[in-house]
């Protein structure tokens, strides 16, 4: 697995060249399909943690012909431990609403639409002024495309893409059968492209310094740099733009405190990696990928606490409609609290292990299906302190 060393960037925060619009002027100038096979080129992956090549996606959306096509910023952002979307709405607006607005060129989309997590909604205001000021500059461009801010419904599962597309159309926030795949029938049935918050960001940036030069970065399967959002037992917490590739070894070395035990990578659907695969833990596509969350456990926690809120989280945050996951996660829940009391036998955890396993590949969507990743990780690295 190749990686490299801890390295620090600063593309997606720095103000370069992003007062006027300029990147969005100089690229709308440009035929699309090289804009397309530049992203393709820089072989950017979506943000949003399910990594899909985000030139690829766009390319098939301007492949469907349609009346209308739809671009959607996802700013759902409710994985534990991730703030960068938040921060990148604040900070660099203009980076995403380019990057939007790109998107659109490329697909035929007149139309564009913000998800915002329902807790962000004390940004409205600053979102919308700078909307008016992106609107003046688009009009001036002669292109023909709006973005409004829709608010979201204040769930987990609302920031899964299908999901969205309900809650925007006015119902429950539940995840649909794929395929059909949003970039054939998205939004009102039209081709649409969900693409995460820093995704966005990052294709402007892409068109700012060229898919070559983005392309250096990173690892082969991993090109280019992430915003990592930084919390638990560490030192330095808080949002840090890294190369893709490292190992968690040299992230630990440089964000741990010295004691760290574990580190989740991914958040609450990721991974629990204990400090003995630290070394051979390579952070991106090729190894553990994340959304950016990574949470740092010292020796002083407790991690059936850590797995039973996780699990909390998850019996909480299931919208209910599928019956691996809606029964699966209070099952899990309740069979843990068995164990650690004592009313069930230790050999109860191989059975809700099983359980984990079977939701993997039955729940409806990804919520469901990545309950097995902190459920048997933990397990796995910390089975003294979960089951005594
Ligand atoms: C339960 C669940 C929650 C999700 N929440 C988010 C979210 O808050 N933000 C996000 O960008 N993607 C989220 N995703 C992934 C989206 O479905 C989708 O893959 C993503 O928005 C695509 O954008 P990208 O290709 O730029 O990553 C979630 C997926 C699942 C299964
Ligand atoms: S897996 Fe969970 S969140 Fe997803 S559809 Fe089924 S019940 Fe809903």
């Amino acid at each position: 697995m190749e990686s490299h060393e801890l390295k620090r960037i600063d593309l997606i925060f720095s103000n370069y060249t992003t007062s006027k619009y300029k990147v969005l002027e100089r690229t709308l100038q440009r035929d699309p399909d090289e804009i397309i096979n530049e992203l393709m080129d820089s072989g950017l992956k979506g943000r949003g943690n399910a990594g899909f090549p985000t030139g690829l996606k766009w390319k098939f959306a301007r492949r469907n012909e349609a009346e209308t096509h739809y671009v959607i910023c996802n700013a759902n952002e409710s994985e534990t431990g991730t703030f960068k979307d938040r921060e990148i709405l604040e900070r660099v607006p203009r980076k995403v609403l380019s990057g939007m607005a790109i998107c659109a060129y490329c697909t035929g989309a007149r139309k564009g639409i913000i998800y915002l997590r329902q807790e962000y909604a004390y940004m409205m205001e600053h979102l919308q002024n700078e909307l008016n000021i992106f609107h003046q500059h688009v009009k001036e461009f002669n292109f023909d495309f709006t973005v409004e801010i829709f608010l979201g419904s204040g769930s987990y599962v609302s920031g899964e893409e299908s999901a969205m597309l309900d809650s925007i159309e006015g119902y429950r926030a539940e995840p649909r059968n794929k395929p059909p795949y949003p970039i054939t029938k998205g939004l009102f049935d039209m081709p649409t492209v969900v693409n995460n918050v820093e995704t966005f960001a990052t294709a402007q940036v892409i068109f700012r310094i060229g898919a070559e030069e983005y392309s250096k970065l990173g690892t082969p399967l991993s090109p280019g740099s992430k915003l990592f959002t930084l919390s638990g037992d560490t030192p330095k917490p808080g949002i840090h733009e890294l190369e893709l590739g490292m190992t968690l070894q040299d992230f630990v070395k440089e964000f741990g405190d010295n004691n760290t035990k574990a580190v989740q990578v991914g958040g609450a659907s990721g991974y629990c990696i204990p400090q003995k695969l630290f070394a051979e833990t390579v952070i991106g596509f090729e190894g553990i990928p994340t959304g950016g969350s990574m949470i740092l456990f010292n020796n002083s926690r407790s991690m059936y606490k850590v797995l039973h809120e996780y699990l909390r989280f998850f019996t909480e945050e299931s919208c209910g409609l599928c019956t691996p996951c809606r029964i699966g996660t209070q099952q899990l829940l309740k069979g843990v609290e068995a164990v650690k009391k004592g009313e069930r036998p230790v050999s109860y955890i191989d059975v809700l292990i099983k359980l984990a396993l079977s939701m993997k590949s039955s729940a409806k969507c990804g919520l469901g299906q990545s309950v097995a990743n902190p459920f048997i990780s933990i397990i796995d690295n910390f089975k003294e302190e979960i089951l005594y």
